[in-house]
């Protein structure tokens, strides 16, 4: 079976929604999202609620909250509380947005401490914040390639670490890291990502090892081009969700939020029990056939950068 679930373009909850999955698959169980307020992340904490988990959605621009009440004081405008209250809205659970940005470990360890404060424990982590944009490597300034590996690299070791600490080292935990296949083939115009997200799958296996037997599993979950994301309108244009038909592609199609949430899904619940240190490709066969866009380098020869 290949057709995909319903899904919609923006960062909304699914208008309905079918389990596939049992519904208590993370009864009560706390999910801490990084990156959780947009795109895939929004979708993965929406998945996860669904099926009975509470959330933090943590990424720079959501406001960080004192206290519960202070939430409903603030919610009107700010996005992290929009975010969060669709989510809480559409599933009945919990959802905490915290402000932190993932380079920053002080930031991180307050937020880690205001969840704990929040829910009394985290099951499970998805480190989910990057940044990418399309340049050629010879136009990339030090400065821009060292920003996406602080983010996707630097960032996801920071959240780990943190967890770590905080929790996963005396009650266990999961970790699932959400990467990308750019670094398999050597996407062109993606060394910085391609090379960011190849070095967190190398520390997936590595934490793995280290973190297993404190009862903590650590996977990847690579997407491929997925609709209604910001990560596709950076690397595809504007134009890119508008069809889903992508012929060059085994499945022939681009994937959607809600697929890659289920994937992350069973990398995170119990059903995984004995998975650890695994990357799973979520992309449709797409890397294997995907053309690779080397005339595309000429329409930015123009485009240099100060180093
Ligand atoms: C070249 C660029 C650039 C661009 C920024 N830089 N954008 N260089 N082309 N389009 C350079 C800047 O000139 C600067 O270098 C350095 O990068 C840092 O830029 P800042 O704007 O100061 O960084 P910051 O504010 O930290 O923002 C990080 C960011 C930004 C990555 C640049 O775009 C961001 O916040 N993105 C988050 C959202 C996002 O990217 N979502 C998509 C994820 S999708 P200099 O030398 O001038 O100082 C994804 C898909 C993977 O990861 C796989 C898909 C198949
Ligand atoms: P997105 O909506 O832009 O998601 C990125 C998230 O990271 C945003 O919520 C952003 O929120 C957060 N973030 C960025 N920098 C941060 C920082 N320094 N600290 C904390 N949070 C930060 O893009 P997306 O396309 O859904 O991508 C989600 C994940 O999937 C990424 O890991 C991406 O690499 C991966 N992926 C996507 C695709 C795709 O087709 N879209 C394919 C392969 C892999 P703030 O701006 O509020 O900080």
């Amino acid at each position: 079976m290949a057709q995909p679930p319903p899904d919609v373009e923006g960062d909304d909850c699914l208008p309905a929604y079918r389990h596939l999955f049992c519904p208590d698959l993370l009864r009560d169980k706390v999910a801490f999202i990084t990156g959780g307020g947009s795109g895939i992340g929004f979708r993965i904490a929406e998945i996860f609620m669904r099926h009975g988990c509470h959330t933090v959605i943590a990424s720079r621009s959501l406001p960080r909250v004192l206290t519960a009440e202070a939430a409903g004081l603030l919610s009107a405008s700010l996005p992290g509380f929009q975010a969060a209250r669709k989510l809480a809205g559409a599933t009945s659970r919990r959802c905490l947005p915290l402000s932190m940005d993932v380079r920053a470990p002080p930031a991180i360890m307050a937020a880690v401490d205001q969840a704990l404060k929040e829910f009394g424990r985290i099951d499970i982590l998805i480190n989910c914040a990057a940044g990418n944009f399309l340049c050629p490597a010879g136009a990339l300034s030090f400065n821009a390639f060292k920003t996406v590996m602080d983010i996707d690299t630097s960032g996801t070791f920071n959240v780990s670490r943190v967890l770590y600490e905080k929790f996963f080292r005396d009650h266990g935990g999961v970790i699932v890291n959400i990467t990308a296949t750019l670094g398999n083939r050597g996407q062109a115009l993606q060394v910085h990502a391609g090379s960011a997200k190849a070095a967190v799958d190398a520390m997936t296996r590595h934490l793995a090892v280290e973190w297993g037997p404190q009862n903590i599993r650590v996977n990847s979950l690579a997407p491929g081009p997925i609709s209604g994301t910001e990560g596709l309108r950076r690397l595809g244009g504007p134009q890119a969700s508008l069809s889903t038909k992508v012929t060059a592609s085994p499945l022939q199609r681009l994937g959607n939020k809600t697929e890659i949430a289920h994937s992350v899904l069973y990398l995170a619940s119990p059903l995984a029990s004995y998975v650890t240190g695994a990357v799973l490709v979520a992309d449709g066969g797409a890397w294997l056939t995907f053309p690779n866009d080397v005339k595309g380098l000429a329409d930015f020869a123009s485009f240099s950068a100060k180093l």
